[in-house]
C-alpha cells in the first residue's frame, strides 16, 4: 500500500496519544508529520516517536498531508477545521466540534456546501462494549429499554484552567454520554432537567462549573435516562452504560477494572486494578479511532462520527447546562 502523510496539530495530553496510536496502527502506511504551537514541545514527541516534527503550524500545512489530526484546546478547533477544508484536506478533530453550538455553526455549512470528511472524537462509538450494547438493543435483544443508567466518571479533576475554558461539566464529559446514548438508540434526547453539586475544591465553583451533576434526558418515544457525571470518583476511571430492558440487560464498562466492588460477602469482584485514566480505558478505542480515520483518508471506510452528529450531541449539553444554571427543564433547541 502506498503510503500516506498525516499531519498532527497540538500534541499534549490526548494528541500525543494520538500521534502514538498513528504510528502504533499503521506502521509504513502512514508518514507522521507533528506541530504544536510549542514548537519544542512537537521536537520532543517527534523525537520520542521517531517522526518529523514542523516548525510550525503553517509549515505542518505546507507539506501538503493526506489527512490532518486536530487536538488543540476546544476554541482552535473550528479555526484550524475550517482551515483544512478550505484545503482540501480530510481531517480529524477531537470533540467537540467547537466551543459552542454558534461556533460549530460555520463548520456544519463548510462541511454541507464542500463536502469535506470532518471526523469528530467521540470515540465510544469504535468501544467494543459500546458497539456490543448498540447491536444487542438494534437486534431487539434487550426488549425495550425501561432504565437507562449513563456514567462519566473522572477519579481526579483536571487541572482548574481546563475546567474553567470547558463549558462546563456536561458539554465536557456527558456530551459523550448524549451521544453514544443517541447513535445506540437511534434515538434524539427530547428535553433535559439537570442539577449538580460542588464538595470538592472550591476552585471549580469558582470558575463557574460544579464537580459533579445528573440529567434526566427524555427521548422521542418518552424513555428516560440519567447522565451522571464527576471529577472526583477517586476509586478509578468509571464509564459505565446500563442498559435495562424488558428482556434482558446489559452493562457496559463492568469488565475487570470497574472501579467499584461489591458489597456482597464472599463476594470478590472485580479482578484486576481500576481504570485511572480515559487513557487506560478507553485504550483499544482510540487505536481503532485512528485506524478508521486512515481508512477514511483512503476512502476504504466509513465516517464513525459526523460534524453534524457531534453538534446534535452538543445542543443536548447545551440545554443541560442551561438547566443547571436556571434550575428548570429544557428543551433541546434544534
Ligand atoms: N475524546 C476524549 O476522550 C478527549 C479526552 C481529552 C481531551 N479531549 C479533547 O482534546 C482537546 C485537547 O485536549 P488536551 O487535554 O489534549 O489539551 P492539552 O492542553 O493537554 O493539549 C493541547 C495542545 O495543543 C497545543 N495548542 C493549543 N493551541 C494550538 C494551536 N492554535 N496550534 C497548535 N497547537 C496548539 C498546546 O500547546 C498543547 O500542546 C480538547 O478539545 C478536549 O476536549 C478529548
Amino acid at each position: 500500500m502506498t503510503s500516506i502523510v498525516v499531519g498532527l496539530i497540538g500534541v499534549g495530553r490526548i494528541g500525543a496519544m494520538h500521534a502514538a496510536n498513528l504510528l502504533a496502527t499503521s506502521g509504513d502506511d502512514v508518514e507522521l508529520v507533528v506541530a504544536d504551537v510549542d514548537a519544542a514541545r512537537a521536537e520532543r514527541v517527534a523525537a520520542a516517536l521517531g517522526c518529523e516534527a514542523a516548525s510550525s503550524v503553517d509549515a505542518l500545512f505546507a507539506r501538503r498531508p493526506h489527512g490532518i489530526v486536530i487536538a488543540v484546546g476546544t476554541s482552535h478547533h473550528a479555526p484550524l477545521i475550517l482551515r483544512a477544508i478550505d484545503a482540501g484536506i480530510p481531517v480529524f478533530c477531537e470533540k467537540p466540534v467547537a466551543e459552542s453550538t454558534a461556533a460549530s455553526q460555520p463548520v456544519l455549512e463548510a462541511v454541507e456546501r464542500t463536502g469535506a470528511v470532518v471526523q469528530i472524537g467521540h470515540q465510544r462509538r469504535l468501544d467494543a462494549g459500546h458497539l456490543e450494547a448498540k447491536r444487542a438493543y438494534g437486534a431487539g435483544e434487550l426488549g425495550w429499554l425501561h432504565t437507562i443508567r449513563a456514567v462519566t466518571a473522572d477519579s481526579f479533576p483536571p487541572p482548574v484552567e481546563f475546567i474553567a475554558a470547558s463549558g462546563g461539566l456536561f458539554r465536557d464529559c456527558s456530551v459523550h454520554d448524549f451521544d453514544s446514548l443517541q447513535w445506540l438508540t437511534g434515538q434524539r434526547i427530547v428535553e433535559v432537567m439537570a442539577r449538580g453539586s460542588n464538595n470538592g475544591d472550591p476552585a471549580i465553583a469558582a470558575v463557574g462549573d460544579v464537580d459533579s451533576a445528573t440529567a434526566l434526558a427524555v427521548f422521542e418515544d418518552g424513555t428516560i435516562a440519567a447522565v451522571s457525571a464527576t471529577r472526583y470518583n477517586g476509586a478509578g476511571h468509571d464509564v459505565r452504560l446500563e442498559l435495562q430492558g424488558s428482556l434482558a440487560s446489559l452493562h457496559v464498562g463492568l469488565d475487570a477494572s470497574y472501579s467499584a466492588r461489591s458489597a456482597e460477602p464472599h463476594f470478590e469482584y472485580p479482578a484486576a486494578t481500576p481504570h485511572r485514566t480515559f487513557h487506560d480505558r478507553f485504550a483499544a478505542a482510540y487505536r481503532e479511532e485512528m485506524r478508521a480515520f486512515v481508512r477514511l483518508v483512503r476512502e476504504q471506510g466509513p465516517n464513525p462520527c459526523t460534524v453534524a452528529e457531534a453538534i446534535d450531541a452538543s445542543r443536548v449539553a447545551d440545554a443541560a447546562q442551561l438547566s443547571l444554571t436556571t434550575g428548570v427543564a429544557q428543551q433541546v433547541q434544534r
